[in-house]
């Protein structure tokens, strides 16, 4: 008996490592088949039916969602399984026999961003990126900004508009509140600048150092080797050799990239 259950364990992970490398990802309207669901030692798959009795409105509004629509097909072990809920929390049995409840047989991805790397395999490069925010260290969560079972998963949890701007102002006000003068870009979203997984440069930019800021504000060439930014001589012009002072807002002229209540130029 202990024999043939070993036997069983291993065919699983054989079955969960053979479904990684069949991995097939179709267009976004279909049903997809995607890598294997985390693994629960002597646990089946039921079904999303056999959550409905105890987490009715997580099951209501997860058929919502673009998870709802992941399917991994149903083969030995996984006879049963359409995807749903134990693609993140694996498969179900034992906790649903255990009569459901905290640390039962059941994976938080909360806690276990694993889960959700299983899939989303190049978030967790990026989280190992030099600048990232704290989610490998376990200050926060992929539901810090993702809600995992609402109509939209970019969505903070609760938030009723769908503005990516929305998830950051929850703990970073100083960049979100409004401003006298706004800074056109961060209307566009905090998105046009960061790489909020995680990113190679400082402060999780896109781009670096100037670069960043001439992705939209091109330099264009005037009279005698002047160079205009904005329509303002930037270079080649006397007294105002702006560009040879350093960095757009790392030499301390716009400082206040994310907006200004003093002055239009985005300075303070
Ligand atoms: C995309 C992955 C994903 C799928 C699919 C998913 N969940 Fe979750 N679930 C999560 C994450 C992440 C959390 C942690 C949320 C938090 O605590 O903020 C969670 C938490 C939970 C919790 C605990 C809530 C609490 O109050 O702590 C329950 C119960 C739950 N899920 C049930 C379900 C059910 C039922 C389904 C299917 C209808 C489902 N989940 C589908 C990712 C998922
Ligand atoms: C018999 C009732 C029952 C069934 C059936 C049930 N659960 Fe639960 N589950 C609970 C209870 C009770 C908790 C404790 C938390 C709570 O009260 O919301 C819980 C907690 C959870 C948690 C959070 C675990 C943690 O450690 O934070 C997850 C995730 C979860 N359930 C997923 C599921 C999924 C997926 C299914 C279907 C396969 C399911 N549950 C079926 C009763 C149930
Ligand atoms: C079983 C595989 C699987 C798991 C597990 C999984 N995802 Fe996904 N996720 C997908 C697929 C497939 C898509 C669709 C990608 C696409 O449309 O290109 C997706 C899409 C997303 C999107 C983008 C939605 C959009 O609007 O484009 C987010 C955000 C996301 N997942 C977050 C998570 C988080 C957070 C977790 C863990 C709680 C998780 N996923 C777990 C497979 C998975
Ligand atoms: C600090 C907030 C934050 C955290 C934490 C976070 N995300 Fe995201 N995520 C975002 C934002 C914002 C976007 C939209 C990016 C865009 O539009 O360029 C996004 C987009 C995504 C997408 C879809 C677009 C893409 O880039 O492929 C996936 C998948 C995703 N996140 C997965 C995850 C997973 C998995 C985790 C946890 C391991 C996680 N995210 C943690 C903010 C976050
Ligand atoms: C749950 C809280 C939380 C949310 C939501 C959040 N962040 Fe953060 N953010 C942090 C923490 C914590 C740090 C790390 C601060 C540190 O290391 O001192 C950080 C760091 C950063 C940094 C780098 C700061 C530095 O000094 O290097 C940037 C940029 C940033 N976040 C942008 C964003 C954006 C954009 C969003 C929305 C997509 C967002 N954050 C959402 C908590 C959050
Ligand atoms: C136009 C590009 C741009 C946009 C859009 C943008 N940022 Fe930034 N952000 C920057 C730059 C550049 C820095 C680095 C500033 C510096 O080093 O002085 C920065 C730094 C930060 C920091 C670190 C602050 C510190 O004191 O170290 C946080 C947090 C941050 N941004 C959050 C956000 C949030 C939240 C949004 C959306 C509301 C956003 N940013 C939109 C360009 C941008
Ligand atoms: C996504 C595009 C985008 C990026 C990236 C961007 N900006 Fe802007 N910026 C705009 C738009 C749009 C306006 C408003 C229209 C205008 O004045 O050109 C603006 C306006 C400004 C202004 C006010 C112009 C005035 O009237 O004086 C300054 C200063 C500025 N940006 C500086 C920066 C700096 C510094 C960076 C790099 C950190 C940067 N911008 C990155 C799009 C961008």
């Amino acid at each position: 008996m202990k024999q043939l259950k070993s036997t069983k364990s291993l065919t699983i992970t054989a079955i969960g490592v053979l479904a990684a490398a069949v991995l097939v990802i179709s267009c976004a309207t279909v049903k997809r088949v995607i890598a294997p669901p985390p693994i629960i030692p002597g646990a089946k798959f039921v079904g999303m039916d056999q959550c409905t009795a105890c987490h009715e409105s997580i099951v209501k509004n997860f058929k919502l969602t673009q998870h709802s629509r992941l399917e991994i097909p149903g083969e030995g072990d996984r006879v049963g399984f359409a995807g749903g809920c134990e693609s993140c929390h694996g498969p179900g049995s034992l906790h649903v026999d255990a009569g459901g409840g905290r640390g039962k047989f059941i994976v938080n991805p909360k806690k276990e961003p694993e889960s959700c790397f299983q899939c989303h395999l190049d978030k967790k490069a990026e989280f190992h990126l030099q600048y990232h925010h704290p989610l490998i260290e376990g200050k926060m969560s992929c539901t810090s900004c993702h809600d995992p079972h609402g109509a939209n998963i970019n969505t903070p949890k609760g938030a009723f508009v769908a503005r990516v701007n929305a998830q950051c102002a929850q703990c970073h006000r100083e960049q979100t509140k409004p401003h006298v003068f706004e800074h056109e870009a961060v209307r566009e979203g905090c998105v046009t600048c960061h790489q909020v997984h995680g990113s190679i440069n400082p402060k999780m930019l896109t781009e670096r150092d100037n670069n960043l800021c001439l992705k939209c504000h091109a330099q264009v060439a005037g009279l005698s080797g002047q160079v205009f930014i904005g329509q303002m001589p930037h270079a080649g012009f006397g007294p105002s050799q702006f560009l040879q002072r350093g960095g757009c807002y790392s030499a301390g002229c716009h400082t206040a990239v994310h907006g200004s209540d003093l002055n239009s130029h985005l300075r303070y």
